[in-house]
């Protein structure tokens, strides 16, 4: 879309109106995109996902089963599979979090009907009855077009156990797990790439000290084989929040003979938690807004000291951190089960992922893979269901939004823009990050922190031209603004063209509360 100047802020003044016109009030900024300066690729797989067996995440949210009137391809919900396919689901990690150190996976093979079933201990004792296991994860990964990313068991399970898990995938030739596997209807290996090597291990995985665990995964580790041309990309299980130690212990001691890394991967945890004073997910005011996307930015200092330690071991980058669970963690909805973490989702969770995606793109010399928890009726989701009904949250937006950027090169940036002051505190007011598509175009992601004022930032592009500008952005009225079975549609992307384009680049007004993509040509 090409604007003068002149139609330009004749849109901004009509969209912010008064607001706009007290100049005063508004944040203000200047940002560089360094068009001339693309190095590193921004790794699909950092807009990745997560599903556990945990309340109605699995059961209700994804698997239904085939004899459901909720239209399924072999059980597993069409509806869902459509809206993650929209998004560009890229990796989904899978049995758990906490539920992986208790899965035994051949439980969850052969005939349904035969399959025992087991009590999920951590999340309310309910009975699974493993009819979602190794055979339907696969066909959810391939229906959605992903990769699959399989967390082992070394909380509660053996070596031998793992190493089978593995062998049962991936083996292509005659072996006992292969067979089984042909017995249960497969023929042909799956490719598998991503295997985590225990979950939370210094928690719910068996509370073990990094240094019991570095060498438990040494010992694990060596059994998970690559069979045929299959090759694993090994996870082991990181720290969490600023447990700068377990990172350290960790990238000292996970190596083998002859001194080589034993692992690819290093995984690491980040729940940024609620608001201030309330931990309703809908019910709050601007100080639990300001707490919460304050600790979600928090992430960025996480990741460059977690990511310091790495370098004194790793200066070449060579070992990823995997950032696979991180999101906003609220109050459960009136009348749920406690443990089952079904949390509706705002304007602020947006902002959340919006701020926090930036940061991952950021760190994209080291982050290689995040999956946001959840996918579904669990923590921060994508899509909530109510039996055959199905919605998309505003977070879910914000992926759809960001997906730009998958693949696509980092472009660094300079941003000087005024702080978001609340009560004597601060952060910064707005949040950025810049990528180029395989296709030369440049995508621009930004965040207005505050939910009073609008930004306005005057933008500079070196190394590029903008000739066609064109935006989206996703903002409400309200900052608990939320979608409802009944209003499915209040928090949703809306065109946006409150830019113009200047000899250097373009001015950009931000609508107070709001997440905005541009694309530049
Ligand atoms: O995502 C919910 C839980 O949070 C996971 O099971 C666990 O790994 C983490 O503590």
């Amino acid at each position: 879309m090409k604007l003068r100047s002149f139609t330009a802020f004749a849109a901004i003044f009509c969209l912010f109106g008064n607001v706009f016109a007290a100049e005063q009030y508004a944040t203000t900024g200047a940002l560089t995109i360094h068009a001339d300066r693309g190095e590193t690729t921004i790794n699909r797989n950092i807009y990745g996902h997560f599903a556990e067996h945990l309340g109605r995440c699995i059961y209700e949210g994804i698997w239904v089963g085939e004899d459901s009137p909720i239209p399924n391809t072999r059980g597993i919900r069409n509806d869902v599979v459509a809206a993650l396919r929209r998004i560009k689901i890229p990796v989904l990690r899978w049995p758990g979090g906490c539920f992986a150190d208790e899965y035994h996976w051949k439980d969850g093979i052969g005939p349904r009907d035969r399959r025992p079933s087991m009590v999920n201990t951590h999340w309310g004792g309910v009975t699974e009855n493993n009819h979602f296991g190794t055979h339907e994860f696969m066909d959810l990964c391939e229906q959605l077009g992903c990769e699959p990313y399989i967390c082992g068991n070394l909380g509660s399970g053996s070596v031998l156990e793992m190493q089978q898990w593995v062998e049962y995938l991936t083996m292509p030739g005659v072996s006992p797990m292969a067979d089984l596997r042909r017995a249960n209807g497969r023929e042909r290996p799956w490719k598998l790439k991503y295997f985590g090597v225990g979950n939370e291990n210094w928690g719910c995985g068996g509370n073990m000290t990094p240094e019991y665990y570095a060498d438990q995964y040494r010992r694990y580790a060596t059994y998970v084989r690559n069979f045929g041309d299959n090759r694993i990309f090994k996870i082991a299980c990181g720290s969490q929040s600023d447990d700068y130690r377990w990172t350290d212990v960790l990238m000292r001691q996970c190596r083998g003979y002859g001194n080589r890394y034993m692992m690819d991967g290093l995984s690491y945890h980040y729940y940024c938690g609620s608001g201030a004073k309330t931990r309703s997910a809908t019910e709050f005011e601007e100080i639990d807004w300001f707490h919460l996307l304050r600790r979600a930015l928090r992430t960025d200092e996480l990741l460059a000291k977690h990511g310091a330690i790495m370098d004194k071991y790793d200066p070449e980058k060579k070992i990823a951190l995997i950032v696979d669970e991180w999101g906003a963690w609220h109050a459960v909805e009136p009348g749920a089960n406690r443990r089952f973490l079904y949390q509706q989702n705002t304007l602020r969770d947006a902002l959340v992922a919006a701020i926090t995606l930036n940061v991952f793109n950021r760190h994209c010399d080291r982050v290689k893979m995040a999956n946001i928890a959840q996918t579904v009726n669990v923590l921060q989701a994508m899509v909530l269901t109510d039996k055959e009904k199905m919605i998309v949250t505003p977070t879910y937006h914000v992926f759809e939004m960001y997906k730009v950027h998958q693949d696509a090169v980092r472009l660094p940036t300079e941003l000087e823009a005024d702080d978001y002051l609340f009560e004597g505190n601060k952060m910064p007011g707005v949040d950025v990050s810049a990528s180029r598509d395989g296709e030369g175009k440049i995508h621009v992601t930004l965040c207005n922190l505050n939910p009073r004022r609008p930004a306005r930032l005057e933008c500079l592009l070196r190394g590029a031209a903008a000739e066609r500008i064109s935006g989206r952005v996703l903002t409400a009225a309200e900052m608990t603004a939320h979608n409802t079975f009944e209003q499915p549609e209040n928090v949703v992307p809306a065109e946006f063209d409150a830019f113009s384009k200047s000899d250097a680049g373009m001015s950009v007004v931000l609508p107070a509360k709001s997440v905005v993509v541009l694309r530049i040509e």
